[in-house]
């Protein structure tokens, strides 16, 4: 007979939490201490910052790292060093945060969405292609989750069409394609050590890239556009004071050495539970692609489809939480969905653009269904445990799917996102002509 589930009253399958993140401890302390005493607590007279952009480059197989203040920062500077242009168009995905194509409207571009693939969750090549117009001068393929992207297809399309491919990066430290790490591949890559990052310093972004020429432009514009031999107060183009703290810089010095084992412990984690799960019927886990060597598994991501499986994802997450296992559908809406884009609330940006951009005719119907009903995500600090922390959440599924009969009289209802059918209500986003 099924075990009772835990919404009905049940034994959860788990009382115990899941590793916790961030990791640190004494290494970190003294790091920290040893910057506080020294005083030199900026950038431009410290050397953490310094140290750390040489690491973090050598690991990711790049010979340039210019450490920012976060991962959005990271891509529109990025997208200036890369001579972007107003209205140049840059193509992005739907299903990602925010930033990916919020720094291209920062940029003054046009963000161009084109659909993911179903399995991978990452860019469709064939979709980029079909997205390219005599206006695109780039591509940001994201390495959703933390699996690269198909970067082999992506940069035989840029090469094709002269075409600068910058990574969003922000979830895949650590992560390898075809021997080659996450960021080293396009002509840029952009990492985030924002707070849930693989690697972290509570808010930073790093850029990285093998051209020299590149780099030169990222570091003028990340630092007041100045250059190398000019004077101390000597602007050469627009920028600002995007550059890392020392005290973020000490904390990354520190958390860069637990990296590769913990993107190891990852790696054979989701690796396993994936293989787990495709048992069910209905579950789907990202498919691992060819050439993916290690996945960083930023998020283990999957797809139900509740047909199949007999339950919905809201049921399922409902119950998965219930018996103790953190999880969450992601994102509610495709970005081009986003309130944002739909009516076009880019403030001073794309002045003129703006009157002919119509992103509520944009179609990414993969995205749309992953959103509306698909997607299941757990965090990455689940994935720091132990073999039996994966086989807990495999039974905890296992369990759900034996009781599925009973969950669906349960159904949660609603569970539609409203964010597409927000009303633009708050008073301080109009303003009188
Ligand atoms: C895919 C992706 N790109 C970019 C970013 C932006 O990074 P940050 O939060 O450091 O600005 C994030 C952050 O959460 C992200 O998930």
């Amino acid at each position: 007979m099924a075990q009772t589930l835990a919404l009905s009253g049940g034994t959860p399958i788990r009382t115990k939490p899941f590793t916790s993140w961030p990791i640190f401890g004494k290494p970190e302390e003294k790091r920290l201490l040893r910057t506080l005493r020294s005083g030199k607590w900026g950038r431009l007279n410290g050397k953490e910052v310094e140290e750390f952009e040489n690491r973090f480059a050598t690991m990711h197989g790049c010979k340039h790292g210019i450490a920012v203040v976060n991962g959005t920062v990271s891509l529109r500077i990025g997208l200036m060093a890369a001579g972007i242009r107003a209205e140049d168009e840059v193509i992005v995905p739907p299903y990602t945060f925010l930033s990916t194509a919020s720094a291209v409207v920062e940029a003054n571009a046009i963000p161009v969405f084109a659909d993911i693939d179903l399995n991978t969750f990452n860019l469709d090549p064939k979709a980029v292609e079909a997205a390219i117009t005599r206006r695109t001068r780039a591509i940001i393929p994201v390495h959703f989750a933390g699996q690269s992207a198909n970067m082999s297809a992506i940069m035989a399309i840029a090469r094709k069409h002269k075409l600068t491919v910058i990574e969003d990066a922000a979830h895949a430290h650590g992560a390898i394609y075809k021997g080659r790490p996450a960021g080293s591949i396009g002509h840029l890559g952009s990492f985030s050590f924002q707070s849930s990052k693989n690697l972290t310093s509570g808010e930073g972004g790093i850029i990285t890239t093998n051209d020299a020429a590149l780099a030169e432009a990222c570091r003028s514009i990340h630092s007041c556009g100045r250059i190398p031999s000019g004077l101390w107060y000597e602007h050469h183009v627009m920028s600002g004071n995007y550059r890392l703290g020392e005290f973020q810089g000490a904390i990354l010095n520190c958390q860069i050495d637990r990296l590769e084992a913990q993107t190891k412990r990852r790696d054979a984690n989701g690796q396993y539970l994936a293989k787990r799960l495709s048992q069910l019927p209905g579950l789907h886990p990202q498919k691992r692609i060819a050439g993916c060597d290690r996945h960083s598994y930023h998020l283990f991501m999957m797809r139900i489809d509740g047909a199949k499986f007999g339950a919905s994802r809201a049921a399922v997450i409902k119950a998965l939480q219930a018996e103790g296992v953190p999880c969450s559908a992601g994102y509610a809406v495709s970005l081009n969905q986003q309130p944002l884009f739909r009516n076009n609330a880019f403030g001073p940006y794309l002045p003129k653009a703006s009157a002919r951009l119509n992103y509520r005719n944009v179609r990414c119907p993969n995205s749309d269904l992953l959103c509306r009903e698909q997607t299941i995500w757990f965090e990455q600090s689940m994935f720091l445990g132990t073999r039996a922390d994966m086989d807990d959440i495999a039974r905890a599924f296992e369990k759900i799917h034996e009781n599925r009969e009973a969950l669906r009289q349960n159904e949660p209802v609603g569970q539609a996102s409203s964010l597409g059918r927000q009303p633009m209500q708050q008073s301080w986003l109009k303003r009188d002509p």
